[in-house]
Parts: structure tokens; C-alpha cells; sequence
């Protein structure tokens, strides 16, 4: 690639585990994820929503690279901020504070077109809606209004037909926004960090998701438990991952995603690690994701 860079890939680090992608790390060996059929045409989305309350477990990170890894296979891919904290913008190198439209004016207006709003990405086939700070009021807005919990179903509805899969990313909380994200998903991606208090709240999130079924959205379905933040070298986050396992069985995606200085390299880098450093384990770990997500 041409374009300069804002500083070099660090060399592939040590701590990279290289057999993580055949070995899950807790003993269970991975199932072949066959490679997906290329699609001739596009559309209707899967919605999928990147979800868990709990702050820092790679929901946002997930849903970059799972999209960029999506879109690698030939998967027209959206993304879509639903944080004001903006930081799936941000990680794709858009100034998001900067930015008059944003998915917060879709939220709230009536007369605005979601093609004003949605961007191209660095990544052919992956396009972002957008957020910042703006998308914080529309919380609080939106309470009062009529159907407030489909705000953002509506606002993507025109958009569907174009797009293989639609990628949330929620903020870390239970609040209206990340409803409004249940309720409009076919399926919930959970990104679960294999640290110790991990699966507190978890029982949290499967109530809300219960409710969310029974009241909003009963076709949603749990795609997949992913775990995160994994360190293969601590008995402490193999345990993890063990008891993970054992509570939710076939849920829990084969891929694992390590622990690497690679994901926070790339968000300053403003790119994918698919594309910020195409075959580290990281990248590996997304595409396998990105293969069981098609074939689930
Ligand atoms: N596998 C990983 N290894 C090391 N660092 C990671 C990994 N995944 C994410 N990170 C880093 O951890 C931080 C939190 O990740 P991320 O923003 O993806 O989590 P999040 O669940 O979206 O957080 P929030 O709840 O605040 O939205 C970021 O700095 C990110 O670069
Ligand atoms: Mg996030």
C-alpha cells in the first residue's frame, strides 16, 4: 500500500500464539470452517448485534474486524456506530466529532436520507453509519417517543436490500440505544473477555435478551459467545474460557481472540488487522470468526 502510514506495524510480537488457530487452548480441537462460497448477488441483510454491557471486552474491535474479515469473503458489509463514544468511527480513521450527519440525525428526523449519512470505509464492500457525541441526547429524545424502541430498525430499514450483513456495535450498557439494537437484530454476537467477573452480568444480558424476545423481537437469536482478550500462556484465562464453555457449549465460537498489542496498534492505525497486519493470528482469528458467523 502506497498511502503513508501513521507509524509502522510493530514485528509480529512473541507473545503471538501461532497454533491458537488450529487449538482452541482449553483443549478442544477446531472443527474444520469450510472457506464460504462466493455470493453473485447481495442482500437482505443478517443483522447482528454486537452486544455485552460489560465496558473494554472488544465488542467494538470485534465488530470491525469481523466485518472487514466479512467483507474479505466477499460480503457487502455496513457497520454501524451505536456508541457516542464513536469509537468504531474513530477506529476506521473518521474524524467522528467533526461530522455534521450522523446517526443520530437518522434517529431523530424525518426528512433525511441514510445515504447522506452512510460512508465508504478503507475496506471495498464495508460501509459505516457513523456516530459521536451527538447520538447521547437521542437516548434521553427518544424516550418520549412513540415506538422509540424500532428508532434505529426504521432508520436502516431502506438500506437492507444492499447489504450481506449488518454489524452493531452497541455501547456498554443495557440503556434505550442498545434496545433499539436488540430489537431491530436477527441475532446477538457476544464478545466475552476471559478475565475473572466475566460472566458476571452475563445473566443480565440473557434477561434482557429474554424480554427483548418476548416483547420487541421474537425472532432473536443468540448467534454466538466469542471469547476475547484470551491469553494462552495463564492457566487463569484458559479456566475462563473452560467455564465459558461449559455454560454455553456449542454458542461459544471456535475462534479465540488472543490478547495481542496488535488490536490497540490498529485503531491508531485507523485500519483493520486484516488489512494493518494480514497474517498475524489476529487477522487469522477474525477470518475463522468471520467463516463461522457464515455458516451459522
Ligand atoms: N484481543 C485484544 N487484545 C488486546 N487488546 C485488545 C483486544 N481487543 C481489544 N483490545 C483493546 O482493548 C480496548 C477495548 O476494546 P474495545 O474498544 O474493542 O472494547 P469494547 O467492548 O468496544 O469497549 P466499550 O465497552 O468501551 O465500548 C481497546 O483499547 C482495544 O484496542
Ligand atoms: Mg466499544
Amino acid at each position: 500500500m502506497d498511502t503513508p502510514r501513521p507509524f509502522a506495524p510493530s514485528p509480529e510480537p512473541l507473545d503471538e500464539d501461532h497454533d491458537a488457530a488450529e487449538h482452541d487452548g482449553v483443549g478442544r480441537p477446531h472443527a474444520q470452517v469450510p472457506e464460504p462460497a462466493p455470493l453473485t448477488e447481495h442482500g437482505p441483510a443478517r443483522v447482528i448485534a454486537v452486544a455485552n454491557q460489560k465496558g473494554g471486552v472488544g465488542k467494538t474491535t470485534s465488530t470491525i474486524n469481523l466485518g472487514a474479515a466479512l467483507a474479505e469473503y466477499g460480503r457487502k458489509v455496513l457497520l454501524v456506530d451505536f456508541d457516542p463514544q464513536g469509537a468504531l468511527s474513530v477506529g476506521l480513521g473518521v474524524q467522528a466529532h467533526e461530522l455534521d450527519t450522523t446517526i443520530y440525525n437518522l434517529l431523530m428526523e424525518q426528512n433525511i436520507d441514510v445515504d447522506e449519512v452512510i460512508r465508504e470505509t478503507g475496506v471495498e464492500g464495508m460501509d459505516l453509519l457513523p456516530s459521536n457525541i451527538d447520538l447521547s441526547a437521542a437516548e434521553v429524545q427518544l424516550v418520549t417517543e412513540v415506538g422509540r424502541e424500532q428508532s434505529l430498525g426504521r432508520a436502516i430499514k431502506p438500506v437492507l436490500d444492499r447489504y450481506d450483513v449488518v454489524l452493531i456495535d452497541c455501547q456498554p450498557s443495557l440503556g434505550l440505544l442498545t434496545i433499539n439494537a436488540l430489537a431491530c437484530a436477527d441475532q446477538i454476537l457476544i464478545p466475552l473477555a476471559c478475565e475473572f467477573f466475566s460472566l458476571r452480568g452475563v445473566a443480565l444480558l440473557m434477561d434482557t435478551i429474554d424480554k427483548v424476545q418476548q416483547r420487541l423481537n421474537p425472532d432473536l437469536r443468540i448467534l454466538g459467545i466469542l471469547a476475547t482478550m484470551f491469553d494462552p500462556r495463564t492457566l487463569h484465562t484458559r479456566e475462563v474460557r473452560q467455564r465459558v464453555i461449559e455454560a454455553f457449549g456449542d454458542l461459544v465460537f471456535e475462534s479465540v481472540i488472543n490478547r495481542t498489542v496488535r488490536f490497540p496498534e490498529t485503531t491508531v492505525a485507523g485500519e483493520p488487522i486484516t488489512t494493518w497486519a494480514p497474517t498475524s493470528n489476529g487477522a487469522e482469528a477474525y477470518r475463522l470468526l468471520a467463516r463461522e458467523v457464515i455458516a451459522r
